[in-house]
């Protein structure tokens, strides 16, 4: 298993505090049964000004303590870009998920769409792919679909006016925000620890409709500590089994 989005690296942003808890959450990881890790600390202007070559340093650090510490967890650099105004100034030098063409980037609950987009025209202007993470914790990416019934046949049935093709009824299409974003090329990141509930039962719903859907490409924990890790992983990785097996996403993958 992958860990797509991970606050591994000490000390540079509010994620592992130091080496030590860095090495407990690799175990906690390895325990749950990843084997790889994409080191994803904040890059927000201001608050955590991290680049991809202080990344790069401290993934490789981190790795090599952990091969001393005897752990098998393979570590990549990645960051997860936060998409205000500023973000576009430093496109130029972007850290992507290790060697792919992935960039994992966060919305910020108050942005305007507008803003969001250019960001996101201009990530795939420079070929980068966009990799929007845990949209069930944003607001701008609400399905209609949220906080009801979750069940596939009745989501298809909502989500039928809001499909890039036409209805059998020749119904005008319309296109949702969320829906511009996949026709884009954007892709989604959902949090393991959604779907138990650490972010209250409406970032649930809105997980479970998103993974019906068949919106995530990938999942990650976006641990920040060994505490909440330990309290919240497996936990997480049972609701997600149990959501995935009821909801038959594969099956329905209308990605809206
Ligand atoms: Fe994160």
């Amino acid at each position: 298993m992958i860990d797509w989005h991970c606050h591994l690296l000490p000390g540079v942003d509010d994620g592992s505090k130091n080496f030590d808890e860095s090495l407990a959450m690799g175990r906690l990881l390895i325990e749950a049964g990843f084997t790889e890790v994409y080191c994803t600390p904040h890059c927000l202007h201001g608050a955590y000004d991290n680049t991809p070559q202080r990344v790069q340093q401290a993934t490789a650090s981190l790795q090599q303590a952990f091969q001393e510490a005897d752990l098998n967890l393979r570590l990549h650099p990645g960051m997860e870009y936060y998409l205000d105004e500023m973000f576009i100034q430093n496109i130029d030098q972007v850290q992507p998920l290790g060697d792919t063409r992935l960039v994992l980037v966060e919305a910020p609950q108050q942005a305007r769409p507008e803003v969001l987009t250019d960001a996101l025209f201009q990530l795939r202007r420079h070929k980068w792919i966009p990799v929007i993470a845990h949209p069930e914790r944003c607001i701008l990416f609400d399905q209609a679909c949220s906080g009801r019934d979750v069940s596939a046949v009745t989501l298809l049935g909502k989500l039928w006016p809001f499909r890039k093709k036409s209805s059998p009824q020749g119904m005008p299409v319309k296109q949702t925000f969320l829906q511009v974003l996949v026709n884009m090329g954007c892709r989604f990141q959902g949090n393991i620890s959604s779907f138990a509930g650490l972010y209250g039962p409406e970032v649930r719903q809105q997980a479970h409709a998103h993974l019906i859907c068949g919106l995530y490409d990938y999942f990650g924990t976006d641990g920040h500590d060994a505490r909440s890790l330990k309290r919240n992983l497996s936990r997480g990785l049972e609701k997600l089994a149990e959501a995935k097996a009821s909801g038959n996403p594969k099956e329905s993958s209308c990605k809206l």
